[in-house]
């Protein structure tokens, strides 16, 4: 079988890998990367890659920005890793603040992946309303097309028909799935259904203006605001899951930013570090926080990952955090969204295509669901860029940093592909 744009034998080592939502008896042997730098990926047999997707859309400054790399260097040589019970550090500290400015919430939770963070969220609702000593209010109201992580209760609040966690839609919780409101009518049913379920509610949760893994479907800031607005008159936590979209990717630094909204828990992730290791964190209002002071051990926040707020990855957040005060970011997102405008729009008259659709910098073209996607994959490695298309469409969420140039090419090669 051809590896996914080349001829060379599988990589040695490869009979003992497990590799992430793969049928690994039918997928053509993974490539090998070597290296990084700005928006490139270097593969073993020398050929470099456009990156198109920024790692799973982490690498919002391109790979191995030398700030990035110099202050993990420095944390390094101090302390790479010291546990966070009973000890803090100067990295977490400052980070904490700086997010927590940046945001308006008033508390910070760390832990080392976007799943993770995730079910922190909902288990700091249920325990809030506990706290609160509202019992039974323990079931979450999430959205068609919504994706949240892998783990169980991530998997409880994603849409169970659509997502990849079909598998499992028998051994997680139920919780009350909606379509995303569009008309007043679509609003009035939702009012409706939180009037019958309130007293079972502890939160919605909602992946800000674009659900990215659930096909990249947008909605609008006062479609937001709305259910923001419903979260409150039915005593619902509003969860916030930015894990995709928070640091620009849509062209304000927190999608929910643009709905003029605060969040009562807000989940961070991805790009945080600016895609050089993985952490995540779980912001809170001081309001949910105070819900957890007593002078009962029993009403702490128990949860507690043993990696949580690892120096080296709070040094790369500081240091990413550094590169949006000093680098135009910002105007960056707003040149590649009107290049994907002006790029992708083309596609849109072409025969296989279902819609094209721009937010920052994301960029998609959504295709006839008859047409395999993944075997699109290939052909944008044969022309010298890395895109991966899955499920019905084609997206294209580049490093921030990429050039004009670079951009230009990637486009290209969707046009050429989906033609
Ligand atoms: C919105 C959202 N939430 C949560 C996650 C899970 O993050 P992680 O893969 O770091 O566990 C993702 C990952 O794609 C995501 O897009």
């Amino acid at each position: 079988m051809p590896r996914e744009g080349g001829s060379l034998t599988p990589p040695e080592g490869l009979q003992h890998l497990w590799l992430p939502y793969c049928q690994m008896q039918l997928a053509p042997p993974p490539l090998t990367a070597v290296g990084t730098e700005g928006c490139r990926i270097t593969l073993a047999d020398g050929r470099e890659l456009i990156d198109g997707v920024s790692s799973w859309w982490t690498a919002c400054h391109g790979y191995n920005h030398p700030h990035i790399l110099h202050c993990m260097e420095a944390q390094l040589q101090a302390m790479p890793h010291v546990m966070f019970g009973g000890l803090v550090h100067e990295p977490a500290l400052t980070l904490a603040s700086r997010l927590s400015k940046l945001t308006g919430l008033g508390r910070v939770f760390f832990s080392d992946s976007g799943s993770v963070a995730v079910e922190v969220a909902l288990k700091m609702a249920l325990q809030y309303w506990r706290n609160r000593g509202k019992a039974g209010k323990d079931r979450f109201l999430c959205f068609s097309n919504g994706y949240h992580g892998d783990t169980l209760g991530a998997m409880s609040v994603s849409d169970p028909e659509k997502s990849m966690h079909k598998a499992f839609r028998h051994a997680v919780i139920p919780q009350f799935v909606v379509d995303i409101p569009a008309d007043e009518y679509a609003f009035s049913e939702l009012d409706a259904l939180l009037a019958g379920v309130q007293k079972e509610l502890a939160g919605i949760i909602i992946e800000p203006l674009v659900q990215c893994a659930g096909g990249f479907r947008f909605h609008s800031p006062d479609v937001l605001a709305e259910l923001r607005r419903l979260a409150s008159k039915y005593e619902a936590l509003f969860i916030v899951d930015e894990i995709a979209t928070g640091f620009g990717r849509t062209g304000s630094m927190f999608a929910f930013q643009e709905a003029g909204i605060a969040p009562d828990i807000l989940c961070l992730g991805k790009a945080l570090t600016g895609g050089a290791c993985g952490m995540a964190v779980t912001l809170a209002s001081e309001e949910m926080f105070s819900a957890f002071l007593s002078g009962s051990r029993d009403d702490a926040f128990m949860h507690g990952p043993t990696f949580m707020a690892n120096p080296l990855a709070c040094a790369a957040a500081n240091a990413s955090l550094d590169l949006f005060e000093q680098e135009p970011r910002l105007q960056q997102v707003e040149a590649i969204e009107a290049a994907l405008r002006d790029g992708l729009g083309g596609c849109e008259s072409l025969p296989g295509v279902v819609d094209v659709r721009v937010k920052g910098a994301i960029g998609v073209v959504q295709l006839r669901p008859e047409i395999d996607s993944y075997a699109l994959r290939p052909r944008f490695v044969e022309r010298g860029v890395w895109v991966r298309p899955f499920n019905d469409v084609v997206y294209l969420m580049p490093p921030f940093t990429i050039s004009g140039e670079d951009l230009q090419a990637l486009m290209r090669a969707v046009r050429e592909v989906v033609q």
